[in-house]
């Protein structure tokens, strides 16, 4: 997009706020920036230390579709075709790699009980359209030849990649300084000022801070700021997720591909970590990491990579998925003149990162609300 700004503000160089320095912040940040807007990011803590730093950064719209969410995988399958065309256009604006990896995922099974769940799976989002592969034993051996033995037959995704999560923001920040943006860290918004239907700007210790655009992107603090009015505070939650990482030989990976088993997923990073995740808690912003979580996925890992055992674990830690009433996102504008928001994108934010991206910066520039993004607009949640 290179198309001059409208000037549907009334301002010949609208000033836009930006709540929260992760994917959709920072990305939707980079774009309107780029067309020449005055782009400032307010971060509660340090940039970019939410739900984007903790995730997995896979980009996994086949494997990760479920029952029910037919219509969401239209949303993520139309982002993962935007993945190289995004990284191509951060490459222009930054010199840092955010490390895709084209390898593709394999979904596996130990055991009859989950052999018939990847059956079922394979089936239903095969009937939908994503292209999947059916693997015999020997076939997922030559791939992974890591595998446990007793690996049975296996699905393979060639369209579900990976991104590493931690370099993406660290591209995106470079990108957004580089064309002009503006990072606050650890101005946390107190509130967000509304006068006669029309958003005004933010208060960061009592300080107002004057703008034209307002775009909360704060994940799953999104519900927690001031001055909304009950009907357009975004329904976002924490949804907790504990991971940890192991530090494999950078010449002897034991996987290539993100491997999902029955009860975790290991994502191998170029530089030889391997990402194991994750849990999925209902437990408000609790930020403890249990002896039982890192149990289970550290069996569910070895189970899947016995050699595993030899090797040190390098980092744990968890996040907070900001997770939607029906888990899809909230995008686009609100019945508040200039109050817009990308949030809840569930455990979708990496892959949808393109999509958000472009479709709010375009809303913003022009003023209509893009064809992909009108059914997830807040107005759904109000009766
Ligand atoms: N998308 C992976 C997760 O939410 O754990």
């Amino acid at each position: 997009m290179k198309t001059k700004p409208k000037n549907i503000y009334n301002r010949s160089s609208p000033r836009v706020t930006v709540i929260g320095s992760g994917v959709c912040g920072l990305g939707i940040g980079w774009r309107l920036s780029e067309l020449g807007y005055k782009v400032d990011v307010f971060e509660a803590e340090e940039v970019g230390k939410g739900a984007t730093w903790a995730a997995a950064g896979m980009l996994a719209a086949g494997v990760e579709c479920e029952p029910g969410e037919e219509k969401l995988l239209e949303l993520t399958t139309k982002s993962q075709k935007m993945w190289p065309n995004f990284l191509k256009d951060l490459a222009k604006s930054t010199d840092i790699n955010p490390h895709y990896k084209d390898e593709g995922t394999l979904v596996i099974a130990f055991n009859n009980d989950e052999l018939s769940k990847l059956k079922f799976n394979y089936k239903f989002q095969s009937g939908l359209g994503i292209d999947l592969e059916w693997l015999d034993k020997e076939e997922v051996r030559n791939m992974e030849p890591h595998l446990n033995t007793k690996t049975l037959d296996a699905v393979f995704s060639k369209n579900d990649h990976q991104v590493d999560n931690r370099f993406l923001l660290l591209a995106l920040m470079d990108a957004f300084k580089n064309s002009g943006g503006k990072i606050h860290e650890k101005h946390r918004v107190e509130s967000i000022k509304i006068e006669k239907g029309r958003v005004k700007g933010i208060v960061i210790d009592s300080v107002f801070h004057e703008a034209d655009i307002v775009l909360l992107a704060a994940g799953a603090h999104s519900s927690t700021i001031d001055g909304l009015p009950s009907n357009i505070i975004p329904p976002v939650r924490p949804v907790k997720g504990q991971m940890l990482a192991l530090q494999m030989d950078i010449n002897r990976p034991l996987a290539k591909h993100v491997i999902w088993t029955p009860n975790s997923y290991l994502v191998p990073r170029d530089d030889g970590r391997l990402i194991i995740g994750a849990t999925v808690e209902e437990r408000g912003f609790n930020s403890e990491i249990t002896a039982g979580a890192l149990y289970s996925l550290l069996e569910s890992a070895w189970r899947t990579l016995p050699t595993i055992e030899e090797l040190p674990i390098v980092e744990t830690w968890c996040g907070f998925r900001p997770t939607s009433r029906d888990d899809a996102p909230i995008l686009g504008p609100t019945e508040i003149e200039g109050l817009v928001l990308a949030t809840g994108h569930h455990r979708n934010g990496i892959l949808l990162a393109p999509l958000t991206a472009d479709t709010i910066s375009e809303y913003i520039l022009t003023g209509n609300i893009p064809s992909e993004i009108e059914d997830y607009g807040i107005d759904r949640f109000i009766n």
